[in-house]
């Protein structure tokens, strides 16, 4: 039976079994024997998986996992349809749910849908037994923990007369999707924020398992989901930065990877997040970034709302150009042609699709006319499907997800690289130009293609950024 005073944590549940909650548990699971950990989902489905023989079946592809689900799944790492018996165990309860952005009513297109967050905190609040520390963890809109607070606050008054006391921290999660594992086991840094002392040091007490005591910061509720919201809208304007001078050097005849190069060795500047690219995708960036002009408005920031806004302009105005480019070179008419998109993955590493700039590029094309065929090696079908079919696509447009490179190219007129795949380094470009159609094109925007090589075997390429391969 829990007391009212926890001194140490036991047991602790995650709600949302997704891309955050499932590796974050894992690897505090891991580090933590001694610590029984269950996640749970409202998606049976999804748990079924999370719990499959096969552990090639893992709802989510993300290097290491397989391995560390493996070590410690069914010892003190479960994953469970069982959401009110977790909760009402654990001392501990992580909220890790999706927060997408509202498609209608009040800030639609900005603020973010918080419908998840709600039920979750109300599942807490019902079952929950004595004390319980609640830890916010998906990406969330500031004040989000306030939110959390009120609904709890509300059960304690109005429950079933049962004795409840909630602390609520903010943890947030600086994982990257593909190096999610690696970026766990060795943070930068962990934030904590909150107002308990008390809780903040029992978190803080399963991160020093392996994180030193200096990487761990702690804070107030507010600053620390401001914290995570900036550190975002930070990396993403980076990029917008970037592409913005890729279309510059393609019209001045510079490169941008040697513009890259030359800026980011400047120790102020940095190297890192300075890749251009076809635009940033992902769960985080563009709904981080809204968020923030969101909140900006809120408090009549229009000057600084507006600068934000930029950096998601200049992120569609990217993905929008490089479908242009395609049409264009291909004579200005994309009916009858086959094109090749190789990868449909936001980045490489993942199965996620969501904001991918191959979505909009794709549907653009296939507004086109174009017939197009689609290899991702970790993207399946109904994914592929779910982001591109809508009504207006399917009566007279088509398009395939093949199973390997070969048939993707098969008589294709033009190959595009949209993501950052391995294997895509190292095409055996002399073969690839036997198999497509002439003119043969390829389309690079992740600076994956050598141009030299492909010219010598009669390519034509365009290559992102390059004013030499425009
Ligand atoms: C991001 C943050 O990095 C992470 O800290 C946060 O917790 C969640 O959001 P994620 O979206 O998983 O992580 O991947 P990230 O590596 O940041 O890439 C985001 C997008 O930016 C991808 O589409 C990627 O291709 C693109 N990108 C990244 C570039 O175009 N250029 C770069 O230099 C870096
Ligand atoms: P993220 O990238 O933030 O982890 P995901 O969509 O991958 O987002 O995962 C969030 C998970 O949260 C989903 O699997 C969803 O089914 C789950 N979820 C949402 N609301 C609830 C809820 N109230 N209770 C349990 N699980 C939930």
């Amino acid at each position: 039976m829990k007391t009212q005073k926890i001194t140490q944590i036991f047991n602790i549940c995650c709600i949302g079994a997704g891309y955050v909650g499932g590796p974050t548990m894992a690897v505090l699971a891991d580090y933590n024997p001694e610590l029984r950990i269950t996640v749970v989902d409202i998606s049976k489905e999804k748990i079924d998986l999370w719990n499959s023989e096969d552990l090639n079946d893992l709802p989510i592809y993300e290097p290491g996992l397989k391995e560390i689900v493996l070590k410690n799944r069914n010892i003190n790492l479960f994953f469970s349809s069982n959401i009110p018996s977790s909760i009402e165990k654990a001392d501990m309860v992580f909220i890790s749910v999706n927060t997408p952005t509202k498609k209608k009513g009040f800030g639609a297109g900005f603020a973010s849908d918080l419908k998840y967050v709600e039920s979750s905190a109300r599942q807490v609040a019902k079952f929950s037994k004595g004390h319980t520390i609640v830890v916010e963890k998906s990406t969330l809109p500031v004040k989000t923990a306030q939110t959390i607070k009120s609904i709890l606050e509300a059960y304690k008054v109005k429950g079933d007369g049962e004795k409840k006391s909630f602390d609520i921290l903010s943890n947030p999660e600086f994982l990257a999707e593909g190096t999610a594992i690696n970026d766990l086991k060795k943070p930068d840094r962990v934030l904590i924020g909150g107002e308990n002392e008390d809780a903040i040091n029992l978190l803080k007490k399963i991160y020093l398992n392996w994180v030193d005591e200096n990487k761990i910061l702690t804070t107030d509720l507010w600053s620390s989901e401001l914290s995570k919201l900036i550190s975002n809208a930070f990396l993403a304007q980076r990029i917008s930065s970037i592409n913005s001078i890729s279309a510059l050097c393609e019209v001045t005849q510079a490169n941008v990877h040697n513009v890259s190069k030359a800026i980011g060795m400047d120790h102020r500047i940095g190297s890192e997040f300075l890749n251009p690219g076809p635009g940033f995708g992902g769960s985080c960036f563009k709904k981080d970034i809204s968020n923030l002009i969101y909140i900006c408005n809120h408090y009549g920031l229009h000057e600084v709302a507006s600068y934000w806004e930029k950096v998601i302009v200049i992120n569609n105005w990217q993905q929008k150009r490089i479908s242009r480019v395609i049409v264009e070179k291909l004579f200005g008419n994309l009916s009858e042609k086959k094109i090749a998109i190789l990868g449909f993955a936001f980045k490489s590493n993942t199965n996620d699709t969501r904001e991918s700039p191959a979505i909009s590029i794709c549907r653009d094309l296939l507004e086109e006319g174009c017939y197009l065929s689609i290899y991702d090696p970790k993207v399946n079908t109904k994914q592929i499907k779910s982001e591109l079919n809508n009504e207006q696509y399917k009566k007279d447009i088509f398009w395939e997800n093949c199973s390997n490179l070969e048939d993707a190219l098969f008589n294709a007129d033009a190959m595009v690289v949209l993501t950052d795949w391995c294997e895509f380094n190292n095409l055996d470009l002399k073969k690839i130009f036997e198999i497509m159609r002439y003119p043969s094109w390829i389309f690079d925007t992740r600076n994956i293609i050598d141009p030299y090589l492909a010219e010598s075997f009669g390519f034509n390429i365009w290559k992102l950024g390059n004013g030499f391969y425009n």
